[in-house]
């Protein structure tokens, strides 16, 4: 087959934020599919960067007293830590605040404006007088028009789900500084979409040519229904970002600069290694640009990017292939519950990255669907998959390898027939069209249907039994170097997904690249191994456990966490908006409230606390779940009386360390300004573990 060039992204993260579990699906993803690539021998190279501008960067520098550029260094050295960590391979990670990508966007800017397709035209948009600058929607805040829930962002009501103009609420304030905006208007530079030759373009490229998958092509439908209209893609000064050619004061939209950002990383890299931008960057055959990303930005994707290159006279896009979100254990990230899980603290808590790579693998497809990420699921998959049938088809043979044939393989191996298929080309073709259609789930069922073989071939073959037997010494020789064959193509099956276990893999055999690379057909011969060495360790449940702990927020979780900690819950925020600490009030919202996690409880003991003057020791059952909560409520009950009964409990509250051990929750109970205190109690018929609302 002949060489394919393609040139790869992954979205590019926010330079405020960390990576979390919810990005990685994404740059795994991406980086799977490019490694199998690399290993089909195609010209690929995979480019990122972060995406530096806006106005939410420019407020958290100024919060955090540093410069933005300050920051966005700051930042760019831990996501690219981040990035190493999990094996994700980018041939370049540059950053959109660079030469390159101020070029390219003024570059494509004054193209469009050449072509007739930048209009300039007044907006009316809030502006807060104190800070001197216009607010973006999600940086002001009132009550809602429909429902009057207070605290409500500028463009929807998280309450009443209202969705609306920020000139709609009622008493706005801007979140920056609490004072009421006013309205001004200034000039806006659009990006005229609506011009005919743009819809007509867009109308083509969205439906043809499966440049985007069948469920985008009908969303992008409806949107077409909704009619297109023209993209505001400026903002005004202060604003951190590049100002546009000849408009003083008026910068890029942050959303403008960032995809072109994916040519500015790739441009960089082009300088530095000595490939010819140009041709892989304008129009013309034998280039595919792909794009993967997450269905939340599909319209940014999907029209303003296609648009702009085609009237700058830039490269289209291939394929724009979007993925779903990631749920922890069926729900959204949350970090009261711990399950917004950063990249960093996975690393550092010392899990193992290819545990994350294969269960994401292991659960991907080629749909916008959602991913979940089963905690326990995730130990029983790695530790029975990996661990359990791949590692060990190495770990029984290795040993007999070494110590009784001076570690080399026979050169007649035995050839089970499972061995045989696994060096099938029409084996290869099976899982690499999966690989290439992202359909990992499926391959990874075809390679663990193989391995499940390769098992029952050991177990049959037993050769710790030959070993033990007079005259089978060439026998066990052939089997285990069966084995290890086995364990080899399995290792390069699974390679995109298991970079690092892959390479150990074939130092412990003596490999080199080529016998690493996709669509082996021939076996070992008799070849010197090295001593082996466990390449994979089990997952610990408590591993698990510890990593959600790290993640649980340090100040007192769900009632008084801050709106922006419950926005950032959300995977892939739509805009570089982020809104800082919310201004406080004497009301809260219905999904703070919802942030509290109320259950029931029966109390199964009660006990005294030595050296505690107030306090008793209960246990408590959730439904199956067991908590220990120590109550300040000695005062007012035996805990005799208690056992048996139900309460009702905050089950989301952060463990408290204790001097006689951990509380985990609170139970509810009343008292006034008297004496007693009074435990609170459900209705006959609740069950321990319901939810109260
Ligand atoms: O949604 C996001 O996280 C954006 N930072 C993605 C930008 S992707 C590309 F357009 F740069
Ligand atoms: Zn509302």
């Amino acid at each position: 087959m002949a060489s394919r060039k393609i040139l790869v992204t992954s979205a590019l993260p926010y330079a405020n934020g960390s990576i979390h579990l919810g990005h990685l699906v994404e740059y795994i993803q991406t980086d799977i599919w490019v490694r199998f690539q690399k290993m089909r021998g195609h010209e690929v190279h995979y480019v990122c960067a972060d995406d530096t501008h806006g106005t939410a960067i420019m407020l958290r520098a100024e919060q955090e007293g540093i410069s933005p550029e300050a920051l966005i260094s700051r930042v760019w050295e831990e996501h690219r830590a981040d990035f190493a960590g999990f094996g994700v391979g980018f041939d370049n990670f540059h950053s959109t605040h660079s030469g390159e990508t101020r070029a390219l966007a003024e570059d494509i800017y004054l193209r469009l404006k050449d072509r007739g397709l930048i209009a300039v035209r007044p907006v009316e948009q809030f502006y807060d007088p104190m800070k001197a600058m216009f607010l973006p929607d999600r940086f002001i805040k009132g009550q809602c028009p429909k429902c009057n829930s207070k605290d409500q962002y500028g463009d929807n009501c998280e309450v009443c789900g209202a969705t609306y103009a920020p000139t709609d609420l009622v008493e706005p304030y801007s979140v920056v500084s609490g004072a009421k905006p006013e309205l001004r208007t200034s000039e806006h530079h659009f990006f005229a979409l609506s011009d005919p030759q743009c819809r007509e373009f867009l109308e083509h490229w969205t439906q043809a040519d499966d440049h985007l998958q069948e469920e985008a092509r009908n969303k992008i439908r409806e949107w077409f229904d909704q009619g297109l209209g023209d993209w505001d893609i400026s903002r005004d000064a202060p604003y951190f970002g590049f100002e546009i050619p000849g408009a003083p004061g008026k910068y890029f939209y942050v959303w403008l600069d960032a995809p072109i950002g994916y040519l500015g990383s790739f441009q960089n890299l082009a300088q530095r290694t000595g490939l010819d931008f140009e041709a892989w960057a304008r129009p013309g055959p034998g280039v595919e640009m792909v794009h993967f990303i997450g269905k939340d930005i599909l319209y940014f994707h999907a029209l303003f990017w296609p648009a702009m290159l085609r009237f700058a006279g830039y490269r289209t896009p291939h394929r724009v292939f979007a993925h779903g979100f990631l749920t922890v254990d069926g729900q959204k990230m949350s970090k009261s519950r711990g399950t917004f899980i950063t990249a960093g603290s996975y690393l550092s808590e010392g899990l193992d990255p290819e545990w994350l790579r294969y269960y994401y693998a292991a659960k991907l497809n080629a749909t916008m669907e959602d991913i979940d990420l089963s905690l326990g699921d995730f130990v029983a998959r790695v530790n029975s998959d990996l661990v359990g049938k791949y590692i060990n088809i190495a770990s029984r043979s290795a040993g007999f390898i070494t110590r009784l044939f001076e570690a080399r393989l026979s050169a007649h191996p035995d050839r089970p027939s499972v061995l045989e298929r696994l060096l099938d080309p029409a084996t290869w073709d099976l899982v690499g069209q999966l690989y290439e259609a992202r359909e990992f789930s499926k391959a990874v069922r075809e390679i663990m249907a193989l391995t499940d073989l390769a098992n029952q071939y050991v177990d049959a073959q037993k050769p710790w039994e030959l070993a033990k037997q007079e005259g089978e010494r060439e026998r066990l020789h052939q089997v285990c170097s069966a084995s290890l064959n086995l364990f080899w193509l399995l290792s390069v099956y699974l390679r995109p997904i298991l970079p690092r276990v892959s390479a150990e893999a074939a130092t412990l055999l003596g490999l080199g690249a080529e016998q690493m690379a996709w669509g082996q057909t021939q076996a070992l011969g008799a070849q010197p191994i090295r001593p082996y060495r466990h390449l994979l360790t089990r997952v610990d449940p408590k591993q698990v456990e510890a990593l959600v702990e790290a993640n649980r927020p340090t100040m007192q979780p769900a009632a008084v966490a801050n709106t922006t900690a419950a926005r950032a819950a959300k995977p892939q925020e739509k805009t570089a908006v982020e809104a800082p600490p919310a201004s406080t009030s004497s009301t809260i919202t219905i999904d703070d409230f919802n942030k509290v996690e109320l259950r029931v409880a029966r109390i199964v003991s009660a006990t005294h606390v030595d050296g505690a003057e107030k306090l008793l020791r209960l246990e408590l059952d959730l439904g199956g779940e067991r908590r220990q909560v120590f109550a300040g409520i000695k005062s007012a009950y035996d805990p005799a009386v208690l056992e048996g009964r139900l309460t009702v409990m905050v089950a989301n509250l952060q463990p408290r360390k204790m001097r006689f051990g951990e509380s985990q929750g609170m139970v509810l109970a009343a008292s006034g300004e008297g004496p007693g205190i009074f435990l609170l109690a459900p209705d006959d018929g609740a069950q321990p573990g319901m939810r109260v609302k």
